[in-house]
């Protein structure tokens, strides 16, 4: 049986605490996709210490679990690395804890400085990339000439490196793209050898075995619905699919073997990057939520765009997904504010609608708002339902009445602790 916990909007919406709150109800926590483009922000340890995870799941605190690393990820071994040198300052030793498919698809240094001379060539249209190489990787992959986590056993692999590294000088020399990256390429290959020496498996029938023993899986996703390829703001989204969907593929694991699907979406709405957001708020309210929320990227420090919530993206998340429960977060920055708006439909071309257009920009788009009365209340340390306030709960029914799936969680604050359960 697999569960799924993954974001409903454009990213950041707190996936990693929702994890790490329930992993331990789990024995296996896989990542399906995305790469070191996600940053998923973790306390640990007894002075709770903050932690931001870019390549490795979220359950590598907990005893008892055992972590994978999907085929449908695109894997940065110097990043892995990095991270495995920052967890195991918490006693953490991923030889024990991690496993990693060897489908799972290698990002290489020419990865990262093709992402990156692309990203200058589009000028204005730029996505706003993480430069992690996320494109160049999945492109290597559908264009069927990517190198693989298993091909680092081969005696072949240097070879593999170097022919691949050509085909990817020749389209960094039409960029114009001179920069040296011989560092980088040295880090690049003191990570793999690290690599070799974690637990690399078959990891479709890693997973089918434990599920097949009765054990039960959390598929931790990356990035949100509205980056995903094929459902998101196409040009402006990531590489992967993001969705539920895109856990079989990336797990390898069948459709009927997906139980609860937890969609995450904070109580307002962020964006990181360029690219349609429909309720963007470009004023005083926007900078007041980024300031509260504390919106700057986890991976790359960039300031968060900033707006308020919107049920015509939720809903088609929860649609596209087949979420099961909601989970709200970061509903305590909401705290501080009078006045709260809802988007409940667009006007598009001055038609009212409550579908994503196939074009989603924020010239074309006008919403439409529902105004609450802010609770104005401090609401960090509720633990209880019964315990919040009025307002915050009439905000909540509306969400619930007008969505497929009910709100289960309320995350009011970055601790573990600080969730209250939905009855
Ligand atoms: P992820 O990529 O979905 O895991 O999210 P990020 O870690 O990029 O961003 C979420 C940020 O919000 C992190 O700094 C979290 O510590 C913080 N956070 C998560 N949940 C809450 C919450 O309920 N309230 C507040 N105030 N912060 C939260
Ligand atoms: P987590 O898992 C927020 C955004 C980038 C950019 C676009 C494409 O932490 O939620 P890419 O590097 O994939 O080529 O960038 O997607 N993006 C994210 N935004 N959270 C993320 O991950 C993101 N991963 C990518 O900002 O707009
Ligand atoms: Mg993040």
């Amino acid at each position: 049986m697999v569960d799924v916990i993954l974001g409903l909007q454009w990213g950041d919406e707190g996936k990693g605490k929702i994890v790490d709150y329930f992993a331990s109800d789990y024995d296996v926590i896989a990542r399906f996709q995305g790469g070191p483009n996600a940053g998923h922000t973790l306390y640990v340890g007894p002075e709770n210490k903050k932690l931001v995870l870019h390549q490795i799941p979220s359950g590598v605190f907990h005893q008892g679990t055992v972590n994978l690393i999907g085929n449908g990820v695109v894997l940065d071994p110097v990043t892995l690395k990095r991270e495995a040198d920052a967890v195991a300052a918490f006693g953490v030793d991923l030889k024990k804890n991690l496993f990693i498919s060897e489908r799972t698809n290698l990002i290489v240094p020419t990865h990262r400085a093709l992402d990156k001379a692309a990203e200058l060539a589009k000028g204005n249209e730029k996505i706003g990339s993480t430069l992690k190489g996320i494109g160049p990787a999945y492109m290597d992959k559908t264009g069927r000439n990517a190198l693989r986590v298993g091909d680092l056993l081969q005696k072949n692999f240097t070879t593999s490196y170097i022919k691949l590294r050509l085909k990817h000088q020749k389209l960094l020399d039409n960029y114009n793209f001179n920069e040296d990256i011989s560092a980088w390429e040295e880090e690049f290959f003191e990570a793999i050898e690290f690599l070799k020496t974690l637990n690399i498996v078959n990891g479709e029938y890693f997973i089918n075995d434990r599920i097949n023993k009765g054990q039960k899986v959390l598929a931790e996703g990356a990035q949100g619905s509205m980056l995903d390829i094929d459902f998101g703001t196409f040009p402006f989204v990531t590489s992967s699919n993001t969705i539920s969907a895109g856990v079989c593929n990336g797990l390898g694991v069948a459709p009927q073997k997906i139980r609860e699907v937890i969609g995450v979406s904070k109580a307002y709405c962020t964006r990181v990057g360029a690219g349609p957001f429909p309720t963007e708020l470009e004023d005083e309210v926007g900078e007041k939520l980024r300031k509260i929320g504390n919106e700057f990227g986890a991976t790359t420090g960039r300031p968060r765009r900033c707006g308020w919530m919107d049920l015509v993206a939720l809903q088609y998340a929860c649609m596209l997904n087949g979420v099961t429960q909601l989970v709200i977060t970061k509903a305590d920055v909401l705290d501080a504010f009078e006045e709260l708006s809802i988007c409940t439909s667009y006007k598009v071309n001055g038609k009212e609608t409550s579908e994503i257009p196939f074009q989603m920009n924020n010239s074309l788009i006008e919403p439409q708002y529902k105004s609450f009365a802010g609770w104005q209340l401090e609401t960090s340390q509720i633990r209880e339902e019964k315990n919040l306030p009025d307002a915050m709960k009439s905000y909540i029914d509306f969400i619930n009445k007008n969505l497929t799936a009910k709100v289960r969680y309320i995350s009011n604050g970055p601790g573990r602790d600080q969730i209250v359960k939905i009855q």
